[in-house]
């Protein structure tokens, strides 16, 4: 049987966060079914990481859904994880509300927590995390608490008229879904995504994807990203 040995530290720490190690951010080991004392040394299981960006409505859960079901990854979306804080009323729910109602960014430290409990609390080792990062603070303080950094990142790169068409007739009765959040939302993806895409284009990982289209033609586009991974 696999078991969880990383223990969760709280939401918010106070102290400076440290930099873990890639040995703690490996969340499973073998636990020995003999009653012996000598216990087998535990296989190291590195997650793989992909982060998915992209404006609000440009189908990010959309697609995650289709990969999930088609790769097998765990599907973790940071606003998922503020919402689900927000209605279980948590220490931080209102602070997290106001933020989303106002379309900014919640504080790292919070968002990497939740993403990282999330990341221990399952026996996979394949993970999408949607809408994450949205801004170099969030990018840093990842890298800084999970210490990784992803092995690919998905850019869903839509039109603005589009994304805004989507995301009101999304009907989830989200408190952001409303034309004026929206208007900020956008005015946040340009300030704050932006540089964040632009940091992962110099690099390899980054597949930017049109998002224009079905959901069945786009997924044709993410498809081979994932299938050349099992190859
Ligand atoms: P995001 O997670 O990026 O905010 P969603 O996946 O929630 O976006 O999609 C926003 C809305 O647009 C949803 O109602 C979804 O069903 C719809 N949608 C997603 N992909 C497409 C597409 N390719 N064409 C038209 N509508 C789409
Ligand atoms: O990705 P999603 O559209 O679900 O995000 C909804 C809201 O959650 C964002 O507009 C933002 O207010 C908040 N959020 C955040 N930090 C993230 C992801 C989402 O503050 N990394
Ligand atoms: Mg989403």
């Amino acid at each position: 049987m696999w078991r969880r040995v990383a223990s969760l530290s709280p939401l918010v720490s106070r102290s400076k966060p440290s930099k873990l190690s890639q040995e703690a951010c490996t969340f499973k080991v073998w636990e020995s079914f003999s009653s012996e004392s000598h216990i087998p040394t535990p296989p190291k299981v590195t997650p793989f990481i992909t982060f998915v960006l992209g404006g609000p409505g440009s189908g990010k859960g959309t697609q995650c859904a289709k990969i999930v079901e088609e790769f097998g990854f765990t599907h973790i979306s940071a606003g998922d994880l503020l919402r689900r804080e927000i209605a279980s009323n948590s220490a931080y729910g209102s602070v997290i509300l106001s933020t989303i109602r106002e379309g900014k960014i919640v504080p790292s430290q919070v968002t990497v927590q939740l993403i990282r409990k999330e990341m221990e609390s399952s026996d996979n080792d394949k993970f999408l995390i949607d809408g994450f990062p949205r801004s170099e603070e969030n990018r840093e303080a990842f890298e800084q608490i999970i210490g990784r950094e992803p092995n690919v990142v998905l850019f869903f790169d839509c039109p603005e008229q589009e994304m805004v068409k989507r995301v009101l007739n999304r009907n989830q009765g989200r408190v952001d879904d409303n034309i004026d959040t929206i208007k900020k939302r956008l005015e946040i993806f340009d300030e704050l995504n932006w540089p964040v895409i632009n940091h992962y284009s110099k690099t390899r990982k980054l597949h930017k994807i049109n998002a224009v289209g079905t959901v069945d033609d786009i997924f044709e586009k993410v498809r081979p990203i994932f299938a050349a991974l099992s190859k």
